[in-house]
């Protein structure tokens, strides 16, 4: 299976109201080969209870407790959210903290995406346990150069380390079409991650629904 997993981060299009209908209709998609996450924002995990896939878009690794404003694993998933991302370029939290959520994470059987900028850092999180790693070169977030275009031997090369940890990569960053998505995958690629190409097309359904081809 080939993961897709669509961030909807904090767009005017995706928040409040709106995550519920973007939701619902990016949802409905099912394409044989393919498995379709939504990275949810915060004030909307709830709607997990009628949208299975969706996974938180940040966790900490602190166990219950005196905490302020973190977002618990426990607490995710007894609302029934059993995965997150970590580490985005738009939320760091650093080496030291991802390696304490990987262990965390193990302990209680959730699983993490956690996201890097650089090959060192995918060999880092790999050899220390991390099941699924994204890399997203920062620069390339949000453009029209996707990270299939500008980084293959990033992408050939990390697969390969992960492969060797027993992990996988997933890529993301610019990834607009069908042809990025398929260089990806032949460069060893386990799946991508994707926002503005959806989020911001003039039809997000008509958007993802071809680049899973
Ligand atoms: O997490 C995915 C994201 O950072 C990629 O963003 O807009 O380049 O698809 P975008």
């Amino acid at each position: 299976m080939f993961t897709v997993i669509v961030n909807l981060k904090t767009y005017p299009e995706t928040i409040g109201k709106n995550s519920k209908t973007f939701m619902g209709k990016i949802s409905k998609i099912q394409k044989p080969g393919y498995e379709l996450k939504i990275a949810s924002p915060s004030t909307s995990l709830h709607y997990s209870s009628i949208y299975e896939e969706i996974i938180a878009q940040h966790v900490d690794h602190y166990p219950p407790g005196p905490f302020t404003g973190s977002v618990l694993i426990e607490d995710l998933l007894e609302s029934g959210i059993t995965a997150s991302l970590l580490n985005h370029s738009e939320k760091r939290v650093g080496m030291d903290n991802a390696i304490k959520t990987i262990k965390r994470a193990g302990e209680l059987g959730f699983t993490l995406y956690i996201c890097c900028e650089t090959l060192e850092e995918i060999e880092k999180l790999s050899i220390n346990g991390a099941k699924y790693i994204a890399y997203e070169p920062k620069e390339l977030i949000g453009g029209n150069i996707s990270v299939s275009t500008a980084k293959p031997e990033i992408i050939q090369k990390g697969s390969d380390i992960c492969r060797e940890h027993g992990s996988t990569l997933l890529v993301g960053a610019g990834v607009k079409n069908a042809d990025d998505v398929r260089v990806a995958k032949n460069l060893g690629a386990g799946g991508i991650l994707i926002s503005s190409g959806v989020v911001k097309a003039k039809d997000p359904l008509y958007a993802l629904n071809s680049l899973m081809i």
